[in-house]
């Protein structure tokens, strides 16, 4: 029976950080969404929160992306034209304690994802990656050309390993179309400061901790390592506003009208700054002290990362708009507004 539903796209994860913003994106430039999110890292008010921003709320199935029945009922009763992976889980500790959740989630999800995406002729796919798959590169910016490298954690293997799951998968087949983004690192939230990160308990990334800290939740922050080879001995990161990352899966899924296989971008700004920079721009967007230490390096923590971001700029016409002033002026409304998160 022709399925006469409105074309949408899926994202699966589209309750989370980066997946809510880009269906907010998505739907803001048109386009139908259906999120497909099992919430283990999320709450159902980020789709509220974007009904209210969006004017209507993104179509939304509560379940997981290993479920191959559910999935095959999701692309029998929805027309698909491609799908957005967001889903998995992400932090790099519990990874080393529970590397096996994180290989199922997601490996073998990505795997079950593109089972189901074949069976209902659904060939389009955007995939959540990460700059980690570099592991430490000797030379900086990272280029899509840099080698992959050996990732310090189970959770940077495991997006190695999807992301070569998918290389052979488009060689396999010239009917795929699949956009690998290797974020750098996201941060930031939606202007509004209605949806943003929602870090459960203690948050493992700077942003969040140095939000929290200046929020009155948390003491102080620990800087993990002074002693890096960079200007001010600690770490450098490409932090890049979660709002310019939402954009680049638009200007992703436009790519994937005319191009085929598998494709690779950098979605970074270009641009490298230290933490306590980081934490000197927070102070100044929040009107805050934070106090801060020095602390032992992190395990598994690299000294520099930050993209050669030309190949999007050329081959996707996106480039970054918002700079640091608006990351943290935009993270600290987030803050202030939901200082506990969604809860
Ligand atoms: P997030 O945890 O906020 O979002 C992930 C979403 O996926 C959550 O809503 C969670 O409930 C859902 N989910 C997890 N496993 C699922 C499953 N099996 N089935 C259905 N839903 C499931 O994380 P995020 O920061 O928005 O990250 C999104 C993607 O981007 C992830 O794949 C992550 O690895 C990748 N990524 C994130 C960062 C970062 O720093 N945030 C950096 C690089 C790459
Ligand atoms: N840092 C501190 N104190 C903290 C937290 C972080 O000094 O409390 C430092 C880190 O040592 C690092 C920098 O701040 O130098 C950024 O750390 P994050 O944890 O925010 O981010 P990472 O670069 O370590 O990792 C992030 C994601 C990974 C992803 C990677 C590349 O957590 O999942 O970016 O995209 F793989």
């Amino acid at each position: 029976m022709p399925n006469h539903t409105p074309e949408c796209y899926l994202l699966t994860g589209g309750a989370g950080y980066i997946g809510s913003h880009s269906t907010l994106a998505l739907m803001q430039a048109g386009h139908q969404v259906l999120v497909l999110d099992n919430l283990c890292n999320s709450s159902p008010i980020s789709l509220d929160r974007l009904g209210q921003l969006a004017g209507r709320a993104p179509l939304f199935v509560q379940g997981d992306v290993r479920d191959a029945a559910l999935l095959e009922q999701v692309f029998a009763s929805h027309r698909i034209s491609a799908v957005l992976h967001f889903a998995g889980l992400k932090a790099v500790g519990e990874s080393v304690q529970q590397p096996l959740a994180y290989f199922d989630n997601n490996v073998a999800g990505t795997i079950s994802l593109c089972k189901a995406m074949a069976q209902a002729g659904v060939f389009k796919l955007v995939f959540s990656s990460s700059a980690t798959v570099y592991g430490e590169p000797e030379t900086m910016p990272i280029h899509e050309s840099t080698p992959t490298g050996r990732p310090t954690n189970p959770y940077g293997r495991s997006k190695l390993m999807a992301e070569e799951v998918l290389r052979d998968l488009a060689a396999s087949d010239p009917r795929w179309r699949v956009a690998v983004l290797r974020y750098f690192n996201p941060v930031g939230a939606h202007e509004s400061g209605l949806i943003g990160e929602d870090p459960h308990g203690i948050p493992n990334n700077l942003l969040p901790y140095i939000a929290q800290v200046a929020g009155g939740k948390l003491a102080e922050l620990a800087v993990f390592g002074n002693d890096y080879p960079t200007p001010d001995g600690t770490g450098v990161r490409d932090y890049i506003h979660v709002q310019d990352l939402a954009q680049g899966h638009l200007k992703a899924l436009q790519a994937l009208q005319t191009r085929t296989g598998l494709n690779v971008w950098n979605l970074g700004t270009g641009q490298g700054y230290s933490v306590l920079e980081m934490l000197r721009a927070f102070e100044a967007a929040s009107g805050r002290q934070i106090p801060y230490r020095i602390a032992p390096r992190r395990p598994g923590d690299i000294a520099r990362c930050w993209a050669d971001a030309s190949k999007a700029k050329i081959e996707l016409g996106w480039q970054c708009k918002l700079g640091l002033a608006e990351m943290m002026r935009d993270a600290w409304r987030w803050q202030v507004q939901s200082p506990n998160g969604y809860a």
